[in-house]
């Protein structure tokens, strides 16, 4: 995984500080398209963002049985959002993901880290699904290590659309569009409600 920096300044320093002030802990959303042809619809559901410092990416765990992971590896790409309640900013993006699994050796270090900030009662309750509905059998598990149904989606934003809303005065808002263009993230101040150049 290659390391590209998460946003450009000063908005990357404050995204950062909103998540690890956020309480109890940074939720976003995000949402993946979900079947195919006239029958594909979006999915949107809450998660647990976190910040890896390592790829400077967001990064969110799930089980590998679930259905925005099979989402994710028929169509690797989501949109997300995720709102600073404290200064009233809202951050999307768009991108793809690079989905990190148990079987790669390669993630081994990574989900062993991740799967830690994992609160306690979830990591027991994907050990206990992985015994009941993929070993079908019980095992002796200790919910500190990692599960082999435990999955790690690194987000890698293309496009971010971050909103620093005026509660005051919605028209005083400011609305910035950052692309990435293969070599560096190029920021425009948008309109706040004028559809864009399809992305
Ligand atoms: C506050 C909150 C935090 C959540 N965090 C996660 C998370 O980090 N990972 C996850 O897979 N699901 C999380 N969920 C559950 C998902 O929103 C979703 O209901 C579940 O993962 C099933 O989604 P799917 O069937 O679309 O895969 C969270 C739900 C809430 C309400």
């Amino acid at each position: 995984m290659s390391v590209r920096p998460l946003l450009p300044e000063p908005h990357r320093a404050a995204l950062l500080g909103a998540m690890q002030t956020a309480v109890p802990r940074c939720y976003g959303q995000v949402a993946t398209i979900a079947g195919a042809g006239d029958a594909a619809a979006p999915r949107v559901r809450t998660i647990t963002l976190h910040h890896v410092e390592e790829l400077d990416a967001i990064a969110f765990s799930t089980s590998t049985c679930s259905a925005k992971w099979a989402e994710l590896r028929a169509r690797p790409r989501l949109a997300g959002v995720f709102f600073d309640l404290q200064r009233f900013v809202q951050y999307r993006w768009e991108g793809g993901v690079e989905l990190a699994e148990a079987s790669s050796p390669e993630y081994g270090e990574l989900l062993r880290r991740m799967w830690r900030r994992v609160s306690p009662g979830v990591r027991w309750f994907t050990w206990d699904d992985y015994c009941r509905n993929v070993l079908r059998g019980a095992v002796d598990f200790d919910v500190d290590e990692s599960c082999p149904i435990e999955g790690l989606v690194v987000c890698r934003p293309e496009k971010w659309d971050v909103l620093e809303f005026d509660v005051e005065d919605y028209g005083r808002s400011r609305r910035t569009v950052i692309t990435w263009t293969g070599a560096a993230w190029q920021g425009v101040a948008a309109p706040l409600q004028r559809a864009l150049e399809p992305f």
